[in-house]
C-alpha cells in the first residue's frame, strides 16, 4: 500500500522516499511512524526529510506530524536539472518547481 525508505548516518535518519499508493487512509502516517520507531532503535536524535516547494501535500503532512521547516535551499532544482534534465519546470498545483525544503523532527 506504500513504501518508505530511509538511511541512518551519525545519529540522524533521513527519509529518502515516502509514497502512498492509497491516499488519505493513513498509510503514510503509519509508514512515518515505523520509520521514526526504526530511527529511535538506531539511536537517532533527528529525523529529517527534503521535499520541494510545490509539494504542499507533503509540507502539510509533515508539519502536522511534528516536523518543522529548518532550511530552504533556494533554486536547488537548477542543479538537480543539470544531472536530471527531465525534472519539469512546473510542479504540483502548477507551482514553479524551484526550491528544496528541509524539515526535521527532534526525536528527544
Ligand atoms: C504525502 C503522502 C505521502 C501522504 O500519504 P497518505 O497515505 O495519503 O497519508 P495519510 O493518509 O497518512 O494522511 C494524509 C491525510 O489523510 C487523512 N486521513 C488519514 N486517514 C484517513 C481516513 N481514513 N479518511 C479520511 N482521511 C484520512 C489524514 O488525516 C491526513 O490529513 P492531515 O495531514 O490533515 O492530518 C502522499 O500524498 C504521497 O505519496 N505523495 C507523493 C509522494 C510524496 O510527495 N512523498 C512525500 C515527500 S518525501
Amino acid at each position: 500500500m506504500g513504501l518508505v525508505t530511509y538511511r541512518v548516518e551519525k545519529q540522524e535518519c533521513e527519509i529518502i522516499t515516502l509514497n502512498s499508493f492509497s491516499e488519505r487512509e493513513g498509510v503514510a502516517t503509519e509508514l512515518l511512524q515505523a520509520a521514526e520507531k526504526a530511527a529511535l532503535k538506531f539511536g537517532c536524535n533527528r529525523l529529517w526529510v527534503i521535499t520541494t516547494n510545490d509539494n504542499l501535500d507533503a509540507l502539510r503532512f509533515y508539519q502536522r506530524r511534528g516536523f518543522r521547516i529548518t532550511k530552504i535551499h533556494t533554486e536547488a532544482l537548477k542543479e538537480s536539472r543539470r544531472l536530471k534534465p527531465e525534472i519539469p519546470e512546473i510542479g504540483l498545483y502548477e507551482i514553479p518547481l524551484r526550491d528544496e525544503i528541509e524539515l526535521e523532527k527532534d526525536l528527544h
